[in-house]
């Protein structure tokens, strides 16, 4: 890890970067029991372990005073009506925020906080998201072809709290309606 200036650039189309330190694809089985439409789920995942999203790391040493950098590409796709998405994580230091500028293609950012509270912010190119400390934050990509792409900048020393969100979901499901996207209660919300 080079402790001198380095600048590394997000070439369109594919808004890769140019330098990475780590790449993870996440597939429809990390994320078991976090799609609404279960018995669905069950149906996708015995045909196919699809590719949902990937996530390029830009690392750095995770401390205080560092900033940690990527790009999160969520790939188009639904469980039922519901449309692919992040495990989603507050972090594990929660008082961390994060940035997230989105790239490319369109969907929504689902947050909420320790207390229930809830928030659903629009994605779309050119869009700057910011992520208050203690509200964990899930992408969504809501368009049918067109892949969401954000960069994100986050502290150094966050690290992840996956299980929480994985006991509780969140509050909010995103779904494909007749009318378009529709932002519903989730049914199955362990509320905090
Ligand atoms: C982070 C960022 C971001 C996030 C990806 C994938 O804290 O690292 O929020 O990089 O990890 O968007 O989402 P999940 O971490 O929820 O799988
Ligand atoms: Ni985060």
């Amino acid at each position: 890890m080079p402790d001198t200036p380095f600048t590394f650039t997000l070439p369109f189309p594919t808004l890769i970067p140019s330098h990475f330190d780590n790449h993870i694809e996440r597939r429809l089985s990390s994320l078991k029991g976090q799609f609404f439409d279960l018995d669905t789920y069950q149906k996708m995942l015995a045909v196919e372990d699809s590719l949902v999203y990937e996530v390029y790391e830009i690392r750095r040493p995770e401390a205080a005073g560092e900033i940690l950098t990527g790009i999160s590409i969520v790939h188009p796709g639904k469980v039922g009506r519901e449309f692919y998405m992040t495990k989603g994580h507050f972090h594990a230091v929660i008082d961390t925020a994060e940035v997230y500028l989105c790239m490319k293609g369109e969907g929504c950012m689902v947050m909420e906080n320790p207390q229930g509270e809830t928030s659903v912010a629009s994605l779309y190119p050119g869009s700057v998201l910011y992520v208050p400390p203690r509200w964990a934050h899930r992408s969504v990509c809501t368009s049918r072809q067109q892949d969401l792409v954000t960069f994100f900048a986050y502290p150094g020393h966050s690290g992840h709290d996956y299980s929480t969100i994985e006991r509780q979901g969140f509050g909010k499901l995103v779904l494909e309606g007749e009318k378009g996207i529709e932002i519903v209660d989730n049914p199955r919300w362990n509320k905090p």
